[in-house]
């Protein structure tokens, strides 16, 4: 069974609309926790667009699971990163233009900058996970920098637009988690699994944690929506 991470930067999305401090990430977390979740994820991004730093501190301090931080390797969060000391770190690439992490790293380009970064992480105690193609030259290049976990981008199985795409990558991962797995290597996936498409990723053999976010906060919004509705209305029509 594999365990879930709930990603929960687009709490702090909603918040940024208004810069105001609702709805509260932290809160949205301790929620996260209390109904199962095996681990909290947060990207805290360059641009601090959703997450910010005070954010990633009280994850630091309240969450009793594993706080894993999702981040690129720009030296001034790798800094933060070792003064944070999460247990988790998940390096990404991060492009200013996005709308959202699209692509895996390159882990053959940027072999010598990751090297440097992984190794002032792991020095400050942090796990590291790198989030990659399902693709096996990336894998053998995660190996040879010596970090324990790769994450599995999901976009193209998610995007896929026919049945027969979709096994196709599925299929690819399923391979590529076989492969990582024999090479001693945890492996985790996400981006785009949503309640339809979750199940089989669930299933890979060897699949240990899938990170979920866009499709849990947008689920939340419709399932809590009616008891706001009802609650406001209540105060609306509630005499002085
Ligand atoms: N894992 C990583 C490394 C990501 O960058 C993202 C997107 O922030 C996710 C998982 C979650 O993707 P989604 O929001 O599509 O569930």
């Amino acid at each position: 069974m594999a365990l879930l991470g709930v990603n929960i930067d687009h709490v702090a999305t909603l918040r940024q609309a208004r810069r105001e401090s609702d709805p509260d990430p932290i809160k949205a977390a301790l929620i996260c926790q209390q109904a199962g979740a095996d681990s909290i994820v947060a990207h805290l991004r360059e641009d601090r667009r959703h997450i910010n730093d005070n954010d990633v501190k009280l994850l630091r301090e309240r969450l009793s699971i594993r706080f894993n931080l999702e981040m690129s390797i720009a030296p001034e969060i790798v800094n933060v990163a070792c003064k944070l000391k999460p247990e988790q770190v998940t390096l990404v690439p991060e492009r200013r233009q996005e709308l959202t992490t699209e692509g895996g790293l390159d882990v053959i380009k940027q072999f010598k900058r990751l090297k440097l970064a992984c190794a002032k992480l792991k020095d400050h105690g942090a796990e590291i996970s790198l989030f990659i193609a399902p693709d096996k030259a990336q894998i053998d290049r995660t190996v040879d920098l010596n970090v324990g976990i790769i994450e599995i981008h999901t976009g193209c199985y998610a995007m896929a637009k026919t049945i027969a795409a979709r096994n196709k990558e599925l299929k690819r991962i399923i391979q590529m988690t076989a492969y990582a797995s024999k090479l001693g290597l945890v492996v985790n996936a996400g981006h785009g699994l949503k309640y339809d498409n979750t199940t089989p990723i669930a299933n890979v053999p060897g699949m240990h944690e899938l990170n979920i976010g866009h499709s849990i906060i947008s689920y939340a919004v419709f399932a809590g929506l009616a008891q706001a509705v009802k609650e406001m209305k209540e105060l609306a029509q509630a005499r002085v």
